[in-house]
């Protein structure tokens, strides 16, 4: 889609980003755990860390593919214990992403890796919803909760969680597919989703982050996803892409994950502006925010830095993250005239 808009000097670039109304549509609310809360949360629950200080652990996040990543990723889980620590943590997310003008945001979570430690699902959806709940109430910010099935676990497992879910389906909007995805394929879980299909929640899945492009076409094909999370890999499909361009299928893509994970070398070498420019609904998002040195404005400045962006493909990035969220048709005719009337205050 293109679209006339208003002169905007280079220099006036970051100040747009920073200001630019978004919908945040790829991020693990377990990801934004910062170390300090680790700590505060292990000192509240009673629970021992490997690690002596705030210090020592963010020294260990030093990642060399999303496996290295998730290991401490899960391990950092741990200190969550009680219905508070979920409403917790995600207000300390909320907070910040109403810093950073986002107006929607869809966060996924994992049951699996708190219900394995003996922590009821109930605990985790109730403690998360109040925050959603609270974060429209203190800072008009709508949110809404996506349960991730871990794909390193069978289906059966991810039956049990669904299963479990549904008292609280109400809290939860839809379904994702998350952890490792090299030997993981989607097909793996096509029963569990055209369950949730049924059911009547919407479908997202991680794929093409680390795997094939063909990961990302059999996540569409055969779990019906309406999302594809990262997806950066489709680039080298070029029947693929000329598919996700003319099917307007939305990648919720991850720049500084992919540059901390290795999935670019440089973050200069990030395909986000070749997505972009091949019609690709693509979007800005920080996925795990505490870990990859980032949370959403952080992602946006920092690739439009690397790869030269322009004001141009700001206003896109924007556009497509409010076309690709589940929000009511409404608030996003409304979200969609506060990216214009930014775009005018930021006139040169
Ligand atoms: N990929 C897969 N699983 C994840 C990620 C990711 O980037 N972040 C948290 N869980
Ligand atoms: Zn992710």
């Amino acid at each position: 889609m293109s679209q006339t808009l208003p002169p905007i000097a280079a220099a006036r670039l970051p100040a747009l980003l920073a200001a630019l109304p978004k919908a945040e549509l790829h991020m693990h609310i377990e990801g934004s755990l910062e170390p300090e809360m680790i700590f505060a949360l292990a000192a509240r629950n009673g629970v021992a860390l490997p690690y002596a200080s705030v210090d020592e652990l963010r020294r260990a996040y030093a990642f060399t593919d999303l496996q290295s990543f998730l290991d401490i990723y899960y391990a950092g889980a741990s200190v969550l214990r009680t219905e508070q620590d979920f409403h917790d943590m995600g207000m300390a997310y909320f907070e910040r992403a109403a810093a950073d003008q986002v107006r929607r945001a869809e966060i996924f979570f994992d049951p699996q890796t708190h219900t394995a430690r003996g922590v009821p699902i109930a605990t985790v959806i109730r403690g998360l919803a109040r925050a959603c709940a609270d974060a429209q109430a203190r800072h008009g910010l709508s949110a809404a909760l996506i349960l991730c099935f871990l794909r390193h676990l069978s289906e059966r497992e991810a039956f049990e969680t669904l299963e479990d879910a549904l008292p609280l389906r109400e809290h939860v909007i839809g379904v994702g597919l998350d952890s490792s995805e090299l030997g993981h394929p989607p097909e793996k879980f096509a029963r569990v989703f055209a369950r949730c299909r049924e059911l009547g929640f919407r479908l997202v899945a991680h794929a093409g982050e680390e795997g094939p492009p063909d990961y990302i076409r059999r996540a569409l094909d055969v779990l019906s996803v309406e999302r594809i999370d990262h997806g950066v890999q489709a680039v080298h499909d070029t029947a693929l892409m000329q598919r996700l361009a003319a099917e307007r299928i939305p990648l919720t893509v991850c720049p500084l994950s992919n540059q901390k994970l290795r999935v670019f070398p440089e973050l200069r070498d990030h395909n986000l502006k070749a997505l972009l420019d091949a019609g690709l609904c693509a979007t800005v998002n920080s996925d795990d925010p505490a870990y990859f040195g980032g949370y959403v404005n952080d992602n946006f400045q920092a690739v439009f830095a690397a790869t030269g962006l322009t004001a141009q493909h700001a206003w896109q990035l924007a556009h497509n993250s409010f076309e690709a969220s589940f929000a009511a048709a409404a608030d996003k005719r409304r979200w969609r005239q506060q990216l214009d009337e930014c775009f005018e205050r930021h006139r040169t």
